[in-house]
């Protein structure tokens, strides 16, 4: 959710921070801007909407003398998607880049308006850099204005500043956004994640919360509340993990059709003949651990409530699940003997993060299973295991689902195996499935053809509901959240055996009801509920291996004898069916509109 970068040195700026905002344009692409420091004279540009737009406007602009800089691409919080609310905001002097809220910025723009300063933007943002001009123009002293600044700041926030009245000088601070520098030689990189500066710097530094200070000549300074400290950089990747589309029309239909790939590599080392292992995890850690709590959001939602299943089914242990923003202001009850887990893709994800912190101070272990190593997640948790699904850029996730998922059932093993809850023959019966994941995962010729061509009489209606029992209504959920976020059409997640509770209301002919009716679990059940909703008119399309006489519209999966197996290939299914709707409704599909990649925001 918005994106950040900075530089300091010598090399050509704008290259600099076009090439890095575009790494982190699938976080938030409302508008761009960046502005630079040279030779005491500021430069400032910004654009609505994408950074090929902020390109355009500044092909004319060169800047490769020593310098400092600052970019940033936008995800609008407080007010529109328009040029004056784009960043960097500008002060009399000075310019400022921020991600995150700065909840108290009402009070302060009320005080600092009432000592003459003047806002131009609707930002919580604007606030920070007019903050810092008054505390300067009383000190005369741009750190110490600096620091006064992020004192008198609630809330979250990474942001970078710039000033005149100390040309050759980027000023930092962290708090609750991720944020990190990049080293290389004599230059200074700035991001909000490691994609832009990978190629670029050799060594890194990850911003904690609290920590602030500033970057000149070459060196970093760093606090917190204690004072100067000392801090370790460590190597930066130089492979340039940026995905690319490699043929396919966009970044959600790679990821598509690369699940059946990473999903062996998410296996990898970890599934053997007999047994599930997490070279991560061991008994010791699981000691004295009888239940589980998960907490996620959205997508990893999703995943953690169907492992909800497993987690009971396979390895008897009770496993509540819940929405992490629910959870921060229910006052939970937690107690030691929980094992908490976070789920996400990003590994940023605001709401999920503040989760695991509470967890953490209630002295529980907490576990985190994530896309991204080294994200403010991962470096929270007592123990990480990555999904392994490689760079996901697409905002609606697909593989990322997949691996998380595929994981979380692993787990659900590896918790059967240690506390011997199920025969060794049932473990064995599960491995085979899991081996079997890739080739459930594969799109079979002509599948994505017909899902093309049956989306045509998908784009009116009233709306969609898309049904399933057991596991297969988180799928149900999963499935409705990818039509709503890149078709804008109204479609919601149900359990199939509730829909006579109320919703069924719905149901005539202009409702459209995504039916997952798999062969091997409560297929009489579904059958049943399917029918009702078809004796009112509703609009089946039946995703199931068992031809379905009342269905509209129909396709056929593979009788196979494991319900994950049917899972995952009704999965892809239902990501084909959301993408080719997106696609006729002419919309962004990787970058659907009002949505960021990551929600580092409340
Ligand atoms: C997925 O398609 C969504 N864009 C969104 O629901 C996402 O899953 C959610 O914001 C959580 O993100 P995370 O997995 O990075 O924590």
């Amino acid at each position: 959710m918005c994106g950040i970068v900075g530089y300091i040195g010598k090399k050509e700026k704008k290259e600099i921070l076009l090439d890095g905002l575009s790494e982190l344009e699938y976080r938030g692409y409302d508008s761009a801007g960046f502005a630079v420091i040279e030779n005491k004279e500021l430069k400032n540009f910004k654009a609505v909407g994408k950074i090929e737009n902020l390109a355009n406007k500044t092909t004319h602009y060169l800047s490769d003398g020593f310098g400092v800089s600052i970019g940033h691409t936008r995800w609008a919080t407080h007010g529109k998607p328009t040029e004056l609310n784009a960043h960097p905001h500008l002060g009399q002097y000075s310019f400022v880049v921020h991600n995150g809220i700065i909840e108290n910025y009402q009070e302060l723009k009320t005080k600092l308006q009432a000592t003459g300063a003047s806002f131009v933007s609707q930002t919580d943002t604007e606030t920070i850099v007019h903050l810092f001009e008054y505390h300067n123009n009383k000190l005369a002293n741009p750190f110490e204005s600096f620091k006064a600044t992020v004192a008198e700041l609630d809330g979250a926030y990474a942001t970078l500043l710039i000033t005149k009245a100390d040309s050759e000088t980027i000023y930092f601070a962290k708090n609750g956004s991720p944020m990190l520098i990049g080293f290389d030689d004599n230059d200074i990189y700035f991001a909000s994640s490691d994609t832009p500066i990978i190629g670029k710097a050799t060594q890194v530094y990850y911003l904690e919360d609290g920590e602030y200070g500033y970057a000149k000549d070459g060196e970093v300074k760093l606090f917190d509340a204690k004072g100067e400290k000392s801090f370790h950089k460590q190597a930066l990747s130089m492979d340039k993990a940026s995905a690319q589309k490699d043929g396919f029309r966009f970044f959600m239909e790679k990821e598509i059709y690369e699940q059946s790939r990473v999903m062996s590599e998410t296996m990898m080392g970890r599934v053997n003949d007999d047994s599930v292992d997490f070279e991560e995890l061991n008994s010791y850690f699981l000691n004295g651990i009888d239940n589980i709590k998960i907490c996620a959001c959205g997508t990893s939602y999703h995943s953690a409530l169907a492992s909800s299943y497993l987690f009971e089914r396979l390895s008897k242990i009770p496993c509540v699940v819940e929405i992490a923003s629910e959870f921060r202001y229910k006052e939970p009850l937690l107690k030691k003997n929980t094992l908490f887990i976070t789920i996400s893709q990003s590994g940023e994800t605001a709401d999920t993060l503040e989760a695991l912190k509470m967890a953490k101070r209630a002295g529980l272990k907490s576990l985190s299973i994530c896309n991204v190593d080294n994200s403010s997640i991962v470096r929270e948790s007592d123990r990480a295991i990555l999904t392994r699904a490689g760079i996901e850029k697409g905002v609606a996730s697909t593989k990322a689902f997949a691996t998380q998922t595929m994981v979380l059932w692993m787990l659900s093993v590896y918790f059967a195996g240690i506390n011997k809850t199920i025969p060794s023959e049932q473990i064995k019966t599960e491995i085979d499935a899991m081996i079997h994941v890739p080739r459930a995962l594969l799109i079979p010729d002509g599948l994505h053809e017909q899902i093309h061509r049956l989306t045509k009489r998908y784009l009116h209606g009233h709306g969609f509901f898309f049904i399933g029992r057991d596991i297969f209504f988180p799928l149900a959920l999963e499935g409705a959240l990818k039509l709503k976020e890149i078709s804008y059409l109204h479609a919601e997640g149900y359990p199939a055996g509730e829909m006579k509770h109320g919703p069924i209301a719905l149901a005539d002919s202009g409702l459209f009801t995504v039916a997952l009716m798999p062969r091997s679990l409560h297929y009489d059940k579904i059958k049943s509920n399917v029918e009702e909703l078809s004796a009112r008119d509703a609009n089946i399309l039946a995703i199931s291996p068992e031809p379905f006489k009342l269905a509209d519209d129909f396709i056929q999966t593979s009788y196979d004898s494991h319900p994950m197996l049917e899972f995952f290939e009704m999965m892809v299914i239902t990501q084909l069916f959301a993408l080719e709707v997106s696609v006729r409704l002419g919309n962004d599909v990787d970058m659907p509109r009002n949505l960021a990649k990551s929600v580092t925001v409340e």
